[in-house]
């Protein structure tokens, strides 16, 4: 680490490399590729135009905005090819925002979650129609139910 040092006080960026390489270190590797930018992680917009949402999912995405956008770009969250399904949202986002230094509570968690699962049934419905006939009709089954659920509770408000 003798040469992170000796650039200590020279241009940020040389700071970020050295960071990049103790993150790296700290077993955080996919991270790096993800920040490296490589190919389709950081591939389309980084932003949903939620203009058309009612009115409580469109206040709850500053809050997707912000608390994802802290370790990671939102790019691949925004335009995966993979993610989809209700269960698989809830499995990321439990899963990102029980990482340490997070600064996402349980009740932002679950709002976050609701807000991806409403985005994916609207923005990538076609996406999600295939994914759905791709997994067991017991998943199936629970998959179409939370998404119902979720429209319930946000389309008439
Ligand atoms: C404390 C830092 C941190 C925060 C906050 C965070 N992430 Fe992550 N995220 C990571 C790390 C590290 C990885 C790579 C390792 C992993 O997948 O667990 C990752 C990976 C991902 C992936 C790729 C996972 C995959 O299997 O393809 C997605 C999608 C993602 N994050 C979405 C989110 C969302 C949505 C939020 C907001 C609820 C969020 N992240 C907040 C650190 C964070």
């Amino acid at each position: 680490m003798k040469s992170c040092w000796s650039l200590r006080g020279l241009a940020v960026i040389f700071a970020n490399a050295c960071f990049g390489v103790l993150t790296a270190q700290a077993g955080e590797t996919s991270m790096a590729g993800m920040d490296a930018g490589g190919g389709q992680m950081e591939a389309g917009p980084a932003t949903i135009d939620v203009s058309r949402y009612p009115k409580a999912v469109r206040d709850i995405y500053p809050l997707f905005r912000e608390k994802c956008s802290q370790c990671h770009r939102l790019n691949h969250t925004i335009n995966s090819d993979h993610h989809a399904l209700p269960d698989e949202w809830e499995g990321i986002v439990n899963r990102m925002w029980l990482k340490p230094g997070s600064k996402i509570n349980h009740t932002e968690a679950k709002q976050i979650v609701e807000f991806l699962i409403y985005d994916s049934s609207v923005r990538r419905k076609s996406a999600l129609d295939k994914m759905l006939t791709m997994v067991t009709p017991k998943v199936r089954k629970a998959d179409e139910d939370k998404i119902k659920e979720v429209h319930a509770k946000y389309d008439q408000q």
